[in-house]
């Protein structure tokens, strides 16, 4: 398999394997950083920020003047067409026909891989609102690969805003799959958001335990915890007695704690973020006297504000400036691969990659849509060509993830297209809730955000429409 011709648009796009020969590749090019300026001599990037951004835009763009690359830009939407009302599609399949590869950061969640879908060129995400940051998690995997040497079998604690962090969900979910213990410490009401916990134990097979149901003593040993999510590679005895498991973590301390702002541009209210900034925890020397942390190493994707001490900029533990250091070999090395510029070796997967569930797929034109305000999906400038399309994860209850920002809805009406047979008096909609749920083939199924929704289509309610049976 090669990265030629590849976008990332989550950090699900790569296997563990080829993070490992980004890495590779990665560590040869920081050896020789200044050598590299035939690698792409004659490409062109465009880099699009339409969110504010130092480092990665900046590490970009510097990863594409060492290659000999060159580089053109746009960081205000407003001095765009989009202002316009021009779509995004219309925008990539232009700044394709312009650009061997577009690096975008967008503060709609899937605008990226809609980048991605209509662009004929690589596209990477650089940041799509609350949903992901992969190339934040390439830094990130490298600095612990650096530092700890493996990232199999590490314990590292996530902290901050974890529901809105976009580099804590792709962190999290590549963690997983390398075979990493996480902690969360999220700041008061900035727990991960449900579809991230739902994905990291059905589809990474590892164990959540919510903090709350352990036992007291164990509480305010360390860090007041909201769950601790145990890998499938911890012994299996261990992770099968909760508490065991859990003490054995906290007694072994932390390899890495990886700390996180409030999110503050993602609150409705300046109000509502300035509440939570008083509650907000902070890592301070203090903090890192405790003997937990005597050998942890301590992250940040930055930019920080009040969450991270500045007294501990010098100790050897702090990390933060180096992994932003690393972010330009890393991005030197992902940009040469997916332009074809330079080829490495990618090992054959060692063990069976974690489970790839082919949930069936739900895309129609009319009917449910996703409830996430912030997708690209429900953008008025978007929904005259994208169709909402979802996985069905569940149908008990009935759960659909949207492809793009990946936030979940629960449907509470469903029908089954079998009346274009002709069968007229069939023509009517159920509960999702009821056994038609399971008895309508995915591909015949058409499911509905409410009754008026349903009866607009001319579906009548059955005896199911109301009830479970
Ligand atoms: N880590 C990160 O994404 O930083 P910037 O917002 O400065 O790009």
């Amino acid at each position: 398999m090669s990265l030629a011709n590849r976008s990332l648009t989550a950090i699900d796009d790569l296997s563990n394997e080829e993070i490992e020969a980004i890495f590779f590749l990665a560590d040869e090019m920081s050896d020789s950083i200044r050598e590299q300026t035939e690698v792409c001599r004659g490409k062109l990037m465009a880099s699009l920020f339409f969110e504010p951004s130092t480092r990665t835009r900046l590490s970009f763009e510097a990863a594409m003047h060492r290659l000999g690359g060159n580089v053109i830009s746009a960081v205000d939407i407003g001095a765009t067409s989009l202002a316009k009302g021009e779509s995004i599609a219309d925008m990539a399949k232009v700044i394709g026909s312009y650009a061997d590869i577009i690096v975008i950061r967008h503060p709609w969640e899937g605008a990226a891989r809609v980048v991605a879908d209509y662009a004929g060129v690589p596209v990477i995400n650089a940041g799509d609102g609350s949903h992901e940051h992969p190339t934040q998690t390439l830094c990130d995997l490298y600095t612990l690969k650096k530092e700890r040497k493996t990232i199999k079998g590490l314990t590292i604690a996530l902290w901050g805003d974890l529901k809105h962090g976009r580099t804590i969900h792709s962190l999290a979910y590549a963690l997983a799959r390398f075979g990493a213990t996480i902690h969360f410490r999220p700041g008061p009401g900035l727990e991960l958001p449900e579809h991230v916990i739902k994905k990291l134990t059905t589809e990474y097979t590892g164990r959540l335990e919510k903090y709350d149901k352990l036992d007291g003593a164990l509480k305010g040993k360390l860090l007041p915890l909201d769950a601790i999510y145990i890998t499938p590679s911890v012994p299996h005895q261990l992770a099968n007695i909760p508490d065991v498991s859990v003490q054995v973590e906290l007694k072994t301390g932390l390899d890495a704690l990886y700390v996180t702002r409030l999110q503050k541009e993602r609150f409705s209210t300046t109000a509502e973020g300035k509440e939570l900034k008083d509650s907000y925890p902070v890592v301070d020397k203090k903090l890192l006297e405790e003997k937990e942390f005597k050998e942890t190493i301590v992250m940040h994707p930055l930019p920080r504000v009040d969450e991270l001490a500045h007294e501990i900029d010098a100790d050897p533990r702090s990390m933060y400036f180096k992994q932003a250091e690393r972010g330009v070999p890393a991005r030197m090395a992902l940009v040469a691969l997916v332009l074809g510029d330079r080829k490495v070796d990618i090992a054959k997967p060692k063990a069976p990659p974690t489970p790839k569930i082919d949930y069936p797929v739900y895309k129609r034109d009319s009917g449910v849509r996703c409830h996430n305000p912030s997708c690209v999906s429900t953008q008025a400038t978007e929904t005259k060509y994208i169709k909402p399309e979802f996985k069905i994860v569940d149908l008990k209850p009935l759960t659909l993830r949207c492809i793009y920002c990946e936030h979940e809805v629960h449907p509470p009406y469903i029908a089954s297209l079998e009346w274009h047979e002709g069968k007229i008096d069939t023509k009517k909609y159920h509960s999702a809730d009821s056994r038609w749920v399971e008895k309508i083939r995915p591909d015949n199924l058409i499911i509905f955000d409410s009754e008026k929704e349903a009866q607009a289509q001319g579906f009548k309610p059955s005896h199911y429409a109301t009830g479970k049976e």
